[in-house]
Parts: C-alpha cells; structure tokens; sequence
C-alpha cells in the first residue's frame, strides 16, 4: 500500500468510516472494493460518493442506511470517496 492510500485509511479511521466498513469485507455498510467494483468506470463517481458520505442515504446497498457524517468536510469527503475508488 502507498503513503497516500494509508493516511487515506487513516483519514477514514479518524473520522469513524470504519466502525462501519471494511476495506475487504460486509460489516453495516459494504466493503470498499466492493463500492469501488460497483462505480468502476463512472467518471461521477467520486463526487457522487462524496455527497453521499457527508449527507448519508440508503437504497444503494440495501435498506440499511448511512447516516450523514457531519463531522467530514466537503474536501475529506471527495478524499475519502476517491480513496475508496482507488481499492
Ligand atoms: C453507522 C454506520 C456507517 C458509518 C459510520 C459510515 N457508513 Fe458508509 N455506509 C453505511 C451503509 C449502511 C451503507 C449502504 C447505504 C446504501 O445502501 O445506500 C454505506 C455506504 C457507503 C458508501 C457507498 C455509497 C453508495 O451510494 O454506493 C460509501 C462510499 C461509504 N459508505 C463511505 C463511508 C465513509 C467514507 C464513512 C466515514 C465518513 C462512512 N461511510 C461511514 C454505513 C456507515
């Protein structure tokens, strides 16, 4: 793994994504490189991911919604999804 990609991941630590996810597998939420596999290829991805990072939402996975996280700001949150794009 490179220098970016683990402050990315600790970036999600701190800011709690990983109470809820995995990078390879199901917890609450799916794992990243299954989100990563499902929006391969889509170039709106990562801003898409990002609004739904900060505002939650559900239906996309199931009916297990995301609350909205607050505490991530709109910079985090397209670094955040872009990261997880990446796995
Ligand atoms: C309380 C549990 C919880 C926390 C905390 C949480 N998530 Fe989620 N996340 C979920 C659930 C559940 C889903 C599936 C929502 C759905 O089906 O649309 C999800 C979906 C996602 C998706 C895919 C969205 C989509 O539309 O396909 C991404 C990306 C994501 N989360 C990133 C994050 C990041 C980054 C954080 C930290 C800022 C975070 N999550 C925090 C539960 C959580």
């Amino acid at each position: 793994m490179s220098g970016a990609a683990m402050a990315d991941q600790a970036l999600a630590a701190a800011k709690n994504c990983m109470a809820c996810h995995a990078v390879d597998k199901k917890l609450v939420g799916p794992s990243y490189k299954d989100v990563a596999k499902k929006y391969a290829g889509q170039k709106d991805a990562v801003d898409k991911l990002a609004t739904k990072i900060t505002k939650g939402g559900s239906g996309a996975w199931g009916a297990i919604p995301m609350p909205a996280n607050p505490q991530v700001n709109d910079a985090d949150a397209k670094k955040l999804a872009g990261w997880v794009l990446s796995l």
